[in-house]
């Protein structure tokens, strides 16, 4: 990276402080992930397995038309999309991220790379296990994006994905990692994921605003509508994530009636968008304040959290 980035004038040194830094905390805070936990047999089938404010229904009227059954139960199936969304998105994430390990362009971000690859490793096995063991691991599912940028922006938007990933997901690890409602093992699960990724995002937010800079926007044509493009794929990758936390396969599961009329007016309702304002702010500041995001974009088409 240095060459290129000292090129385009921004300085590399903050940032090799700053992953020296992560590196040394990953070091500090790693662990054998196969002997972290101890798994119980099974899970309270009564007990709620997903935090009930962070449920695909929270803050709508459904969850006073729900039994207490049906919550709990819905629960249990939004649990198990939220842990095999981590398993399959990370896994997908870090595939692009091994590509890019060693080649010059991100000589200053290799070592802690090895750090991210090693714990998003043991994250897909302690998410993908707690599905198996107690419930379903449910398939991939995908965000349909628009694919064809050049090299250079392609390798922004790997980071910019694998970050907003990360901030949306540790939302909901917060809440759950110390929700006395939930069983010990979700917890403990999701205690240890939010630690391991408040490191990765701070990694993030150094490598994303490094390659955005680094992008030879002059040999790409009109270059604001380059810029254009980025944040409108910003915008829709966003919101991508966002739709994945109504599954209709867990409503399916859980035995809600007619599933694609509750996903559709769940998906609709108003009172959803606060929700969904409250796990995005954070990166859409951060890519605001970066002229990352634009106005323009955001003031046409569909808005930010509003699916
Ligand atoms: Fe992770
Ligand atoms: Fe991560």
């Amino acid at each position: 990276m240095s060459a290129e980035t000292q090129q385009r004038g921004k300085d590399p040194k903050d940032s090799i402080i700053r992953m020296d830094r992560l590196c040394n905390l990953s070091r500090e805070k790693s662990y054998d992930h196969y002997e972290l936990f101890d798994w119980p047999e099974t899970v309270d089938e009564k007990s709620f397995l997903m935090s009930p404010q962070l449920l695909s229904v929270a803050e709508t009227s459904f969850v006073d038309e729900l039994t207490h059954e049906q919550m709990v139960k819905l629960s249990h199936y939004e649990q198990y999309n939220y842990s095999s969304l981590n398993t399959h998105g990370e896994r997908e994430l870090i595939i692009d991220v091994i590509d890019r390990m060693h080649t010059p362009k991100y000589e200053i971000f290799t070592e802690y790379m090895h750090h991210l690859v090693e714990e998003e490793n043991a994250h897909l096995w302690f998410f993908a296990q707690f599905c198996k063991r107690y419930g379903v691991l449910y398939q991939p599912k995908k965000i349909v994006l628009p694919s064809s940028f050049p090299d250079d922006v392609n390798d922004f938007l790997v980071f910019a994905r694998l970050m907003i990933f990360e901030e949306i997901v540790v939302y909901f690890n917060k809440v759950m990692s110390t929700d006395p409602c939930l069983p010990k093992i979700v917890r403990d699960i999701n205690r240890t994921h939010f630690v391991d990724e408040s490191r990765h995002i701070a990694f993030g937010r150094d490598i994303v605003g490094v390659l955005y800079h680094c992008i030879n926007f002059s040999s790409h044509g009109d270059e604001k509508e380059m810029r254009l493009n980025i944040s409108n794929y910003i915008k829709a990758y966003i919101n991508g994530m966002l739709r994945l936390f109504y599954p209709l396969h867990a409503y399916t599961d859980a035995g809600i009636p007619d599933p694609y009329e509750f996903r559709s007016k769940l998906m609709k309702s108003p009172q959803r968008h606060g929700f969904h304002q409250k796990i995005v702010s954070k990166q859409v500041a951060f890519f605001l304040k970066r002229d990352i995001l634009m106005e323009e974009s955001l003031n046409t088409g569909e808005t930010i959290g509003v699916l």
